[in-house]
């Protein structure tokens, strides 16, 4: 639970992500035309909300499977080390693989994530992530695809929390404390 007050200023409306994922999903599915095994693999937990809207937008025979990571606990900075709490429950060899994130902030979390579906030996494997915070970037390492560049602000929403709260908001928001 968060320990400071806090309030949330709109970032991205719901309705913006909604047109930006209609616009991605067209480009995924383009990359993707004729492939009968792609898996879309959400990281959990933030990506919930963001994978279900995309995969709804994909003309695509596709499975889902889920990878749960984390590197923040209850804080809003990252630990850099990051633990996998969930692994997938399918085998992703030979197959084509989606990798979906909420957010790319240090890199440590994709980069690792990247790496390790790498050793699987997909067929292929492509990124996407809904948000991109390049000037927090401490690892070289970016995604395929990219919903929106935000600058250096901790968000909630739209699946994404601050100390496990604000995952249901419609939108992307911005936190800001209202004491020191
Ligand atoms: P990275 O390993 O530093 O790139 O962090 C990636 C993960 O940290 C994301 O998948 C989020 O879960 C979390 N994260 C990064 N920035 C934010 C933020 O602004 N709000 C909430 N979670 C964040």
């Amino acid at each position: 639970m968060p320990t400071r007050p806090y309030v949330i200023d709109e970032m991205i409306s719901a309705k913006s992500i909604a047109a930006r994922i209609e616009n991605l999903a067209r480009e995924i599915s383009d990359t993707f035309k004729g492939t009968d095994k792609l898996v879309v693999v959400g990281l959990l937990r933030g990506s919930f909300v963001f994978i279900a809207d995309l995969v709804r937008e994909l003309d695509l025979p596709i499975e889902v499977d889920f990878l749960e990571a984390t590197s923040y606990g209850d804080s809003t900075e990252s630990s850099r080390e990051v633990k996998i709490m969930k692994d997938l429950r399918g085998k992703i060899g030979g197959r084509d693989v989606l990798l979906v994130e909420d957010i790319v902030d240090t890199g440590f979390t994709l980069k690792h994530v990247v790496g390790m579906l790498n050793a699987r030996k997909p067929a292929h494997m492509k990124t996407i992530a809904l948000l991109n915070k390049q000037s927090r970037r401490e690892v070289d390492v970016t995604a395929d695809w990219i919903g929106f560049e935000i600058p250096d602000e901790f968000v909630v929403g739209y699946g994404i929390d601050f100390a496990q709260r604000n995952r249901n908001l419609p939108f992307i928001g911005k936190v800001r404390f209202t004491e020191e």
